[in-house]
């Protein structure tokens, strides 16, 4: 099976690579996603697509999301939005780890399956095991009539246009903008209150502006990444909201600069990783301003303790004492942190990968859409 897109109709568009392209097209996608589908009048989310009425959609006592690679690790962003906004139990999954488990399928669970290309096998298998028992199934796609889109009961379509180049990063925000809404939706006809659902739909129409402030520091993130691009491995971390971003932001680096990245909750850190923090292992560290701004704050003290260099994502300066390095993000709704925290790691891994002349968009070993088992 080959993915259905001809080279001829898109272009760099004047960039040098589709990754870099995509990246800078985020302001414009991520709109694209939630474009007619934000009600300003009641703070909730229209998602006709889901095929489902307001009984059904209060019924579950469950959220179970399932995909493969950068997806899961948006899934993960997508079930503690979903806990957040709409407090119903979630969870994410390799969709590989789940069809080969023999799931209990549970009739009060919403299944979800997360699939840019909609044709990745281990999901689809997933998607089909679930339904042959029986499983409500909701898709988050971006390629129109896709495999996973016609088989699935409804969804959502990120609507993010063709992505080319191997590692996702459109697909990956606008994955987490359809969660957004999604919990928004799931949330609203439970005990969201009109208040709440007024401070998402607002912090969702001001992250596109959030976005542009990002990518206005591709120069200073593309030195940070020269900086940093010449040691064997890093370290990511951050705690709840953060560590599912540490995590993606450790996939993009090792996929596409083959640079050994891993991510662990920073929490994590002093159970075995410690061992590896020097000054050859620097640190990547996810630290919102919320509620463990305090907890993370004294990771660093830790890590810097050990000669360990820091570069800190966040949503302010902490100090040399603290961090190596900074990269200072716009502040939104702390629920939305995780898209926005993203946006730098995209762009680190990105000039890392130049930096050290790896093939940016078709890295070794990998495949845009991987049909196979
Ligand atoms: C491949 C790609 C990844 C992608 C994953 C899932 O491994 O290299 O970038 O995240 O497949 O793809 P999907 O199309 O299902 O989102």
């Amino acid at each position: 099976l080959t993915v259905d897109w001809d080279a001829g109709h898109y272009d760099t568009g004047g960039y040098e690579h589709y990754l870099l392209k995509e990246i800078s097209e985020q302001p414009e996608t991520i709109t694209r996603t939630m474009s007619g589908r934000l009600d300003e009048r009641f703070h909730v989310a229209h998602l006709g697509g889901l095929n489902m009425d307001a009984r059904e959609t209060r019924s579950f006592r469950r959220v179970k999301i399932i995909g493969c690679g950068s997806a899961y690790y948006s899934g993960q962003i997508g079930a503690q939005l979903i806990e957040e906004l709409a407090r119903i139990p979630s969870d994410a999954e390799p969709a590989s780890e789940f069809r080969y488990r023999n799931p209990v399928v549970d009739p009060d669970t919403l299944y979800v399956a997360i699939s840019q290309s909609g044709e990745t096998y281990d999901t689809l298998a997933a998607v089909q095991e679930l339904k042959r028992k029986g499983g409500r199934v909701i898709g988050i796609v971006n390629a129109v009539g896709s495999a996973i889109a016609r088989e699935v009961d409804g969804g959502i379509y990120l609507h993010a246009g063709p992505e080319v180049s191997v590692a996702s990063t459109k697909a990956f925000t606008s994955t987490t903008v359809a969660f957004a809404l999604l919990a928004l939706h799931l949330g609203r006809v439970r005990d969201l209150s009109p208040a709440d659902g007024r401070r998402i739909v607002e912090g969702l129409r001001r992250l596109p502006g959030h976005v542009e402030e990002i990518l206005a520091q591709g120069d200073k993130i593309a030195e940070l990444a020269r900086k940093y691009a010449d040691h064997a491995g890093m370290m990511f971390v951050g705690r709840v909201r953060g560590y599912p971003v540490a995590r993606e932001g450790a996939q993009k680096l090792k996929e596409i600069s083959y640079v050994h990245a891993e991510a662990y909750p920073a929490s994590e850190l002093k159970h075995g990783p410690l061992a590896l923090i020097g000054p050859e292992m620097p640190t990547v560290a996810i630290v919102p301003d919320d509620e463990l701004l305090d907890k993370n704050l004294t990771t660093l003290g830790e890590i810097r303790a050990r000669g360990g260099r820091v570069l800190m994502v966040g949503h302010r300066e902490p100090g040399s004492k603290l961090a190596d390095d900074v990269i200072v993000i716009p502040k939104n709704e702390i629920e939305l942190d995780p898209l926005l925290l993203t946006i730098p790691l995209q762009l680190l891994a990105y000039h890392a990968a130049v930096a050290l002349s790896r093939d940016v968009d078709k890295p070794r070993n990998l495949a845009k859409s991987v049909t196979v088992e």
